[in-house]
């Protein structure tokens, strides 16, 4: 989304402008480029020469007199503007359209898109007037990402601190992706359910939850609004997309049920368990009462969802092992699914835990195969796929 990118960063003079290298190695990492302007401010908590380094190459600028005309010419050649840190000081001044030294000189001669991470004391970010501040730009189409709560600089703890690099990053993509999920409602289920034997063990499927993520993640990135049912996973929760942690099939049943009437959009991709234990014990159980445990078949929840008078665009998965596209054909028809994707688990690259994925992508015109390629890459094309199917294409 970001290569060939040209982003000018605005660093001020909060403690968290160190962070800045950070923001600008994983900006430099997606293939864009980086330019910086810094405020007097900053300069007092991070070294010009440190962000020269990172930047590199390019210089840093932040004098307006030492440096004719960057105030029109690095805007000029930007296709986003990033403002982190920001400190309410330089929004308070970019929401006044004041421009009393380069960076906001610059903010004034940017006609493109801007993202701020305000950086602050939590008082200062309550403040009616910082508030205020915000709002306004807000109403001017700035995107602003955080500040997050937590621990504080000063040693308090509360709202202020500057949002995750990953989380100003994929703001940054959103930015550069077409919002052709603007206004839809998506489901995603993710992940593994567990079925407890006792309060210690239990019976589950192989699923590292990844791929669902990445569905829920490129779904909220196209402009969707994303409610994410898991299983237990160890990926992080995408920023911005509503997450609901489940245990058993069960959980997940009623989870799904009591969402699925607001959904223009269900993607079933967690790997649900097929049996449970016809009753869980309250106590740990002797090894011996092990081997005769008794099963039942748990609920198809995406059988299910097909009995409902008004279902939303359907996809399932079919985890399989070897290239049994036939058996994922007649899920697809038994669950009354608009859209199907098979993968072979014992394919290398494929499926569980790995960061790639190779699968094939069935619908009522035919199939697509599509080749080994990053989760995040996978659910893009799904994406791309779903839009299409759903314009009638
Ligand atoms: O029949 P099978 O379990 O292989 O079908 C796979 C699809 O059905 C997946 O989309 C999976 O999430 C869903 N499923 C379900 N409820 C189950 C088992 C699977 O919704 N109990």
């Amino acid at each position: 989304m970001l290569k060939g990118k040209s982003i000018l960063l605005g660093i001020t003079g909060s403690v968290a402008a160190y962070k800045a290298i950070d923001l600008i190695k994983g900006l430099k990492n997606e293939g864009a480029s980086v330019s910086v302007i810094m405020t007097g401010a900053s300069k007092h908590f991070v070294t010009t020469m440190s962000i020269e380094i990172a930047a590199s190459p390019g210089p840093v600028v932040w004098d307006m007199f030492e440096t004719r005309m960057a105030h029109i010419d690095r805007p000029r050649n930007a296709d986003l503007f990033i403002i982190a840190p920001a400190t309410a000081n330089t929004i308070g001044k970019y929401a006044c359209g004041i421009a009393d030294n380069l960076l906001n000189a610059a903010l004034l001669a940017f006609t493109g898109p801007v993202i701020i991470a305000p950086a602050m004391n939590w008082r200062m970010w309550q403040n009616p007037m910082v508030q205020k501040n915000m709002q306004q730009l807000a109403s001017t189409g700035v995107i602003t990402v955080g500040p997050e709560t937590g621990p504080l600089a000063c040693g308090e703890e509360g709202q202020g601190r500057m949002a995750g690099i990953e989380t100003i990053i994929e703001a940054a993509r959103k930015v550069f992706t077409p919002q052709d999920l603007a206004g839809e409602q998506v489901l995603v289920t993710a992940g593994p359910t567990r079925e407890y034997i006792d309060p210690v063990r239990y019976i589950s499927n192989r699923s590292s939850g990844k791929m669902g993520y990445a569905l829920a993640k490129a779904a909220r990135r196209r402009g969707a609004a994303v409610t994410l049912i898991t299983g237990p996973s160890a990926v992080n929760v995408p920023d911005g997309v509503e997450t609901v942690r489940v245990e058993t099939a069960s959980e997940m049943q009623q989870a799904v049920m009591q969402r699925i009437g607001d959904s223009s959009l269900f993607i079933m991709c967690a790997a649900v368990a097929d049996f449970a234990p016809e009753a869980t014990l309250p106590e740990k159980a002797e090894k011996s009462a092990i081997p005769s445990l008794k099963l039942r078949l748990n609920p198809d929840i995406l059988l299910e969802t097909s009995r409902l008078a008004k279902r939303p665009f359907t996809v399932g998965f079919s985890a399989e092992t070897g290239h049994n596209i036939a058996r994922a054909k007649k899920k697809m028809s038994d669950k009354k699914a608009d859209m199907f994707i098979f993968n072979d688990v014992t394919k290398e690259g494929a499926g569980f835990d790995s960061e790639t994925n190779e699968v094939t992508m069935i619908d009522g015109h035919g199939e697509t195969a599509l080749p080994c390629m990053p989760k995040e890459e996978v659910a893009a094309a799904i994406l791309d796929r779903i839009t299409s199917l759903k314009r009638g294409g």
